[in-house]
């Protein structure tokens, strides 16, 4: 360092300049962030080309869209535009960028926006199955691929990560997130943000994300999808919001703003969710988006008047964009006119749109290169990555007298049945059906390379599994993903009977079970969590054959399998694994792999469990309490498996907690250490986990909030000391009678251990 220092000193300051635009040159993205030519651009611009740059178009015709405003491509033509979205095949990516930089006046490109949820090419699992690894290291990478991938295809801004906290499984949407719990969402919302973006918004090779649905969708009432949430203040600061402030403080360069009314006001129109938390308090200086034609949707809730005052609520509330709705491009001049809106107003909104597109290198850059992309789509490292993300993400619900892994020494037949065990596009979910999905294997095909010819592999399909009401994206011009067809009750039966028949005759049972892609997802909420169309009774049915089950199950909730988890030995739970599904279950399956997968949410018994979270308030009679208990009283309200649990096909044990300090000052942060051990025979990860109670205070404080965790590998018979940090990051609350986050003087206890209701236990005292 000093060295170089002293040589500086002797260059002159002409040399000192040309060093500096060499470096400018070699790294333009570095010196990008408060580009002066984004303010000169803007000095350049009418009052229509900057609402255009506020405007989202769709890629193709989208009647609501048209309705307002005609042709999305003549809108493109007439003003430019912010942004386009739902398109993905490069060569109309290219034309419609052509319009905008040949055909408009100031030729500002547009940025292509589209859902690369959990992958592009390569289809990373689900990220309610990536939550599922407690990697946030592999989640970055895999996002990183996905970020790569997309942008190499002209994709410069991703509509990812959810980070909706999801309470109640019936709410479809609940396998887009993280899960229930704010730390965990917290940890993988950070994760997601850095391997889309890289380490800052516009890298090359990375794309912009968005941060959504901001905020509170996740409590839709009932957990019917768009339903109003109603979220007191104390729960959106503790709970909701968290992953949100994760994502902005690694730097996600844009947020999305949700469909539904959040204490009657709806998030598109809600200023202080997209002003005071976001601006104000977080500090955010990146650009919000709607969600799709919710501004204009504001009308429908009931908030806004017509489109010009939708147009007026959401721009004012702090939505910088207009997602597909067309209500900006049509009504904000005229706000800007009557000066209800004023043109400071709205160069601040479109100033950060610029910026975005400079940092991104979009003028230099505008079109997409055919053959880069097909070597980047086709680079061989991405399918390890994403076989590598399966065998993290599978969960090991239950596994009696060890039926796994399959010993392939001692089998000769193996039965693979059920509607998901030959499908590919049900192993990508909706999101992964909407990119450019790479060749996907099927759980049936991963099993038979795996075991080659030696083991005989049949496979029976069973009955048909359908939507009651089909859904909407099965006729969407950019999903081609489809319900398996409709059968006959005859046809339905025979299915049924020819699948018990191949596991009479065969030596061992792999049951592939759960819900089609379109059964989760958006506007995919469901009444009942019950395996649907027969196939609970053909669970039954192999079950009773005698032969040994396995269930795999694919799906993007918990399901109710009440009666699986009395009956059926072995359940894996793989969530939709993406397009390496079928080769990493297998691994999974033949003990290639350990399962070290723990659950994200806490599993039901049944939908009437709903919502289901482990870290609920104590009530004054808690289920264990000896009479007026808070349960129901047909079943037990505790989950059939608690959050943060998983299992190995190996054991651990966890022992001698121990806090450095047992009482400290409020402000002190204490070290929790811990020592794993691997006590069965074979190498396992595990996923250590420590959480906390306050038992008194300002506020009713949650049975047990999680507050660390790290999932680490360990030979058989090897031992490790875990180090925590309980510091005020960890013990602080936002407290609703003193209004304000809160460290408080009080009795703390302490658990560490593999799941939500670990018993390993210590206590420690803050004083003032
Ligand atoms: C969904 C968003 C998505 C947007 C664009 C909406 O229907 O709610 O999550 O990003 O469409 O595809």
């Amino acid at each position: 360092m000093s060295g170089s220092s002293s040589r500086l000193k002797e260059c002159s300051p002409s040399r000192i300049l040309i060093l500096f635009a060499l470096i400018l040159l070699t790294f333009p993205h570095s010196f990008a962030q408060s580009h002066p030519s984004a303010k000169a651009l803007l000095k350049q611009m009418t009052l229509e080309e900057k609402i255009a740059q506020l405007s989202q178009l769709p890629g193709f015709p989208l009647p609501e869209f048209v309705q307002q405003m005609g042709n999305p491509e003549d809108a493109l033509r007439k003003y430019g535009a912010g942004s386009v979205l739902w398109v993905s095949d490069p060569k109309e990516m290219n034309r419609w960028q052509h319009i905008a930089v040949d055909e408009s006046r100031l030729h500002i490109p547009v940025i292509f926006g589209l859902d690369v949820i959990h992958g592009y090419h390569t289809i990373f699992p689900s990220p309610i199955a990536m939550a599922s690894s407690w990697d946030p290291k592999m989640v970055e990478a895999a996002q990183a691929i996905a970020a790569r991938e997309a942008r190499s295809a002209g994709i410069a801004w991703t509509f990812a990560p959810m980070l909706d906290i999801a309470r109640d499984a019936r709410w479809g949407r609940m396998v887009e997130g993280a899960g229930e719990d704010p730390y965990l969402g917290a940890a993988i919302a950070r994760a997601q943000v850095l391997g889309f973006q890289g380490k800052q918004s516009g890298d090359p090779d990375h794309v912009l994300a968005c941060a959504k649905h901001f905020a509170g969708y996740g409590a839709a009432d009932g957990g019917r999808d768009y339903d109003s949430s109603y979220i007191p203040e104390e729960e959106m600061w503790n709970v909701y919001l968290p992953p949100f402030k994760a994502a902005a403080d690694a730097g996600v360069a844009t947020f999305m703003s949700a469909y539904m009314d959040l204490n009657d006001v709806p998030a598109t129109g809600n200023r202080w969710l997209l002003h005071d938390v976001l601006r104000d308090t977080w500090n955010f200086k990146g650009f919000v988006v709607s969600d799709a034609n919710a501004v204009h949707s504001l009308i429908i809730h009931g908030y806004a008047r017509d489109g010009e005052d939708a147009a007026f609520k959401a721009f004012s509330a702090g939505v910088n964009m207009d997602m597909a709705s067309g209500t900006y491009l049509k009504y904000l001049a005229d706000e800007v006119k009557s000066g209800r809106v004023s043109m400071q107003q709205i160069d601040d909104a479109v100033l950060p749109i610029l910026e975005a597109k400079i940092r991104l290198g979009l003028f230099e850059h505008p079109y997409v290169d055919e053959s880069r992309m097909n070597q980047v789509l086709n680079d061989p490292h991405s399918p390890e990555v994403a076989r590598n993300a399966v065998q993290r993400s599978v969960v090991l619900l239950r596994n009696e007298q060890n039926l796994l892994p399959l010993d392939k020494s001692n089998i000769k037949s193996i039965a693979v049945i059920g509607p998901l065990a030959d499908t590919k596009d049900d192993l990508l979910d909706m999101w992964g059906d909407l990119n450019k999905p790479g060749p996907a294997i099927t759980i049936l095909q991963g099993i038979k390379d795996k075991v080659g010819s030696r083991i005989q592999v049949e496979f029976a399909h069973g009955p048909n599994i359908q939507r009651d009401i089909p859904s909407m994206f099965e006729n969407t011009p950019m999903f081609t993903i489809k319900e398996q067809p409709k059968q006959t009750s005859e046809e339905a039966h025979q299915a049924f009977e020819d699948a018990v028949a191949v596991a009479r005759r065969s030596d061992v049972a792999v049951l592939v079970l759960g819900e089609i892609a379109l059964m989760s997802g958006e506007s995919a909420s469901r009444s009942s969590l019950k395996l649907s169309g027969g196939q609970e009774q053909l669970l039954e049915a192999v079950a009773a054959t005698g032969k040994p089950v396995v269930l795999v199950l694919i799906n993007g909730r918990p399901l109710n399998i009440s009666w699986a988890s009395e009956h059926v030995p072995a359940i894996l739970e793989a969530w939709y694994p993406g397009n390496q599904g079928g080769n990493g279950i297998a691994d999974i399956l033949f003990g290639d792999a350990n399962p070290a997968g723990h659950l994200p949410v806490s599993w039901p018994r049944s939908a009437g469990s709903e919502p289901l979270y482990y870290n609920h308030n104590l009530t004054q009679n808690p289920e264990d309490a000896p009479k007026f208990t808070s349960r129901y009283w047909d079943r037990p309200s505790t989950p059939l498996y608690p959050f943060g649990y998983g299992l190995s096909y190996t054991t651990f044990a966890y022992d001698n907690l121990k806090l450095n300090q047992t009482a400290a000052k409020v402000g002190a942060t204490l070290d929790v250490s811990v020592d794993v051990a691997n006590t069965g025979n074979r190498a396992g990860d595990t996923v250590a986990q420590l959480y906390i109670h306050q038992r008194a205070g300002s506020a009713s404080r949650p049975v047990r909030q999680l507050k660390g965790f790290q999932r680490i590998t360990l030979a058989p018979g090897a031992k490790q000391t875990l180090h925590f940090k309980l510091g005020p990051d960890e013990l602080q609350f936002w407290s609703p009678t003193k209004k304000k986050w809160v460290v408080e003087p009080e009795q703390f206890d302490v658990w560490v251990g593999d799941n939500s209701q670990t018993k390993l236990h210590s206590e420690f005292l803050l004083t003032q």
